[in-house]
């Protein structure tokens, strides 16, 4: 049976996860966006790029949800992007109200679905998106850790001219610039990162990766980053789709793993059809652990913000 899968928001980051969901032949698309003509004009444009590329799944574009129905999982991108000089947290109750709005449209037609959230502030936006479908943790799931890995992996990679595909990076905590990259764990091809760069390298690589969002954004200017959020996210969704079980960072809902309670936050996690299958609990240092902490702090500010608003 053919999958069905739904972005919200027909934006860059939207329109790129659906050329690429096609691309795949993931699944057929159906993206929609408040704005009239948008998502139709993309849908037409991605399903005619089909004879040339070769793929062959159906993309609808719409401005209600009822075309969104049974589908198997919804990506939210819809929202504002950041704008030059703008925090992510700038972004928070803007995007709070899309988020909440596509959340209750998406569980109301496809009841069934996992949401992978992309919007930001995304830890909190993934909080919201769990409250309001009423979901098990294990279907919401926030897309983080896969595109600050990637940033980190292609820093380390650049710095070394070693090919990017040896370079396995850790990055957890909250998508904000409070995010911990573990070097600890970081290898090149299983050598550890400390016996291949001095301190210093490693810190200015750590915080490039900490800023790799802002750093696109100012220059853009007009937006934030697309490419590499829309291949992170369609990774995640092809793990799920295909039942891989991609052990990959993600925004989970934390229940005492790592000490933190009620929050979302980036952990590596199993995922496959059922969505997060299972949450990893690696051993932190106390440095690692209070880095850990102090960003899942920065999330809860957030996620107070909107609650007084729930
Ligand atoms: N319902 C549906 N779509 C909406 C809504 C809504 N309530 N509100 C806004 N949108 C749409 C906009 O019309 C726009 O087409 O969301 C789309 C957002 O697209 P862009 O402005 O191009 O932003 P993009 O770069 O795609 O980023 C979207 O992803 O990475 C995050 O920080 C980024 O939160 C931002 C989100």
């Amino acid at each position: 049976m053919r999958r069905k899968v739904t972005v919200v928001g027909a934006g860059n980051v939207g329109a790129n996860c659906a050329l690429r969901i096609a691309d795949k032949e993931l699944a057929d698309v159906v993206l929609v966006d408040v704005v009239e003509g948008v998502p139709q004009g993309k849908a037409l444009d991605l399903l005619q790029s089909g004879p040339v590329e070769g793929y062959d799944v159906t993309v609808t574009g719409s401005n209600d949800y009822e075309p969104t129905a049974n589908s198997d999982l919804v990506i939210i991108t819809a929202g504002f992007p950041r704008k030059p000089g703008m925090s992510r947290d700038d972004l928070l109750l803007a995007n709070f109200d899309v988020v909440r709005q596509a959340t209750e449209q998406c569980v109301r037609y496809s009841p069934g679905c996992i949401l992978i959230i992309v919007t930001n502030p995304l830890d909190a936006m993934c909080q919201a998106a769990f409250i309001v479908s009423k979901f098990s943790k294990n279907r919401v799931i926030g897309m983080a850790g896969v595109l600050d890995t990637a940033r980190f992996r292609t820093f380390i990679a650049q710095e070394l001219h070693v090919a990017v595909e040896n370079v396995t990076a850790v990055v957890m905590g909250g998508h904000g610039d409070s995010m911990v990259p573990v070097v600890r764990l970081s290898n090149v091809a299983g050598i550890p990162l400390t016996e291949l760069m001095d301190q210093a390298t490693i810190q200015r690589l750590v915080e490039r990766t900490q800023n790799g969002g802002a750093e696109i954004v100012k220059y853009l200017k007009t937006g934030s980053a697309y490419y590499a959020p829309s291949a992170a996210a369609v990774e995640m969704a092809e793990s799920i789709l295909k039942d891989k079980k991609k052990v990959l960072p993600c925004a989970a809902y934390l229940e005492g793993e790592y000490g933190i309670s009620g929050l979302f936050v980036g952990v590596p996690v199993k995922l496959g059809a059922r969505g997060i299958e299972q949450i990893y609990q690696i051993k932190l240092t106390a440095e690692e652990q209070a880095m850990l902490n102090k960003s899942a702090a920065a999330v809860k500010e957030l996620v107070d913000v909107i609650m007084t608003r729930m």
